[in-house]
């Protein structure tokens, strides 16, 4: 009710002002009719009892016209009469000091002074009557109409509340609740007033709102399942790519291998062979194209499943270093310096993750020419311990970073690489509950970062 003391207080106040002016000068108005009337009553009343009393005093003295004043007194008719005198006579003096032939009103009675004649000089007829009556009724009316005054404000601001309540604030209310709906997500809320006034077009237009919002909101629903469609649409197209890929050096990396044991079966088989050594020498390629083959399946198993994890507290830097010494001689040949430093320990599988860091620190070899170097860091905080192989070789091409982890994705030449060392790698990482990261500057080096949590998962 706020709003509508704010909109009723400033009429009503100003209705109650006109109201109490319009009051006060009514009965202002009735009090000098009253007035009026008593004074003219008075005259008439004094002329008449003037000649009566004069006549008494011509023809009895004083005494007489005393004593007829005094019968006219006991005859009042709420006049009461006196015969006065200011000075010589021994009449009475006036009541209150008179207005020379005037009248005047003092304590709660009107008195008028009527002069008698010549013959009686200083004395006069006194005529005294109360205006305790009049002022009664004015006080009643005052009273009267001050209790209607009220009665009507009192009706009017009840009537002004009932009003605003029905066409101002119960829309309100409608409306904030609305409101407060669709701001906690309900769209299909609506106002629904239907007053044909400001406030229904208010409500209107809210609705309106509301609508419009709701149009978005499923417009937006719509795209984003749209969205959601395609993207599986395009992670499905990439997983097919990648099975295609990884199908494709299956074939390629087997492939090889087979044609060359198949050969040499069928020369064996027809013995197509000059002699024992030849099918010994035949024999002996045969087992080798099937070891290799056979690698290649275990590098791809280790990848799917790189089998059970036999964990234990170990020293990073004896790992690294192992996985250094290993390949030292290759680093020899490519002339590229390789050093192993830092410190930090792990509970982890030694052999896999050696295996893992063989990989990396064999591709940042095979990346970097003669003169550049390999650095192999260990650390080791809180959160966990890292292994990072840097070069200062060639780089990665942004269009391969996507792929290096995919079996079989190489950039090497046949026969140089069959681009499962980073598959394998990664399997073993995930494994642990680690991460690979890579960092690569093209034409300046790349960093392979292996980061394996503290506590194994
Ligand atoms: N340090 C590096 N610098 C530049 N390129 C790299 C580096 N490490 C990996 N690569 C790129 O990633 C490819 C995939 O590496 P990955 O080890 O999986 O296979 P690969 O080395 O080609 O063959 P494999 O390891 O099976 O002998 C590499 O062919 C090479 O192009
Ligand atoms: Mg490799």
């Amino acid at each position: 009710m706020r709003l509508a003391w704010k909109v009723n207080l400033p009429s009503t106040l100003l209705m109650c002002a006109a109201l109490l002016l319009l009051t006060f000068t009514g009965v202002s108005r009735e009090e000098g009719l009253f007035d009026h009337e008593m004074r003219q009553d008075h005259a008439v009343l004094g002329a008449a009892l003037a000649g009566a009393l004069d006549d008494a005093w011509t023809r009895g003295g004083p005494e007489a016209a005393q004593a007829l004043a005094g019968r006219l007194d006991a005859e009042h008719l709420g006049v009461r009469v006196r015969l006065v005198s200011a000075g010589a006579s021994n009449l009475p003096a006036p009541a209150v000091e008179p207005v020379v032939g005037g009248d005047r009103v003092a304590d709660g009675w009107r008195y008028t002074w009527v002069p008698l004649g010549d013959e009686a000089p200083g004395a006069a007829i006194e005529l005294r009557e109360s205006v305790a009556p009049a002022m009664a009724y004015l006080a009643a009316t005052r009273l009267r109409m001050g209790v209607l005054l009220l009665t009507l404000l009192a009706a009017t601001a009840a009537l002004d509340a009932w009003v605003l309540d029905r066409t101002v604030f119960r829309p309100i209310r409608r409306m904030v609740a609305h409101a407060r709906r669709v701001a906690a997500g309900n769209l299909t809320s609506r106002a629904g007033l239907t007053a044909v006034d400001e406030i229904g077009d208010l409500g209107a237009e809210l609705d309106r709102m509301a609508e419009a919002l709701q149009g978005t909101a499923n417009r937006l629903t719509e795209e984003a399942a749209l969205r959601h469609r395609v993207t599986d649409q395009l992670r499905h197209a990439e997983r097919l790519a990648s099975i295609g890929r990884l199908a494709a050096g299956i074939a390629h990396e087997l492939g090889t291998p087979l044609n060359v044991v198949m050969a040499h079966g069928h020369r064996l088989e027809r013995w197509e062979v000059a002699g024992e050594a030849e099918a010994r020498s035949s024999g002996r390629t045969v087992a080798q194209q099937a070891a290799r083959m056979a690698g290649i399946v275990r590098q791809l198993l280790d990848f799917a499943r790189p089998g059970q994890l036999v964990r234990a507290r170990t020293d990073l830097v004896d790992l690294t270093g192992q996985a250094a010494s290993l390949l030292s001689t290759k680093a020899r040949h490519a002339g590229v310096a390789l050093e192993v430093h830092g410190a930090g320990a792990a509970c982890v599988d030694a052999r896999q993750i050696e295996q893992a860091v063989l990989n990396l620190v064999s591709n940042a070899i095979d990346a970097t020419p003669a003169g550049g170097e390999v650095r192999v860091a260990v650390a080791e905080d809180p959160d966990g311990a890292s292994i990072e192989v840097a070069d200062t070789g060639s780089g990665i091409a942004a269009e391969h970073v996507a792929h290096l982890f995919e079996p079989f994705f190489t950039t090497k030449e046949v026969g140089r690489g069959t681009g499962l060392g980073l598959s394998v790698s990664y399997g073993i990482v995930r494994e642990h509950g680690g991460r690979i990261e890579v960092d690569t500057d093209p034409g300046h080096g790349s960093t392979f970062r292996i980061v394996l949590p503290t506590s194994p998962t």
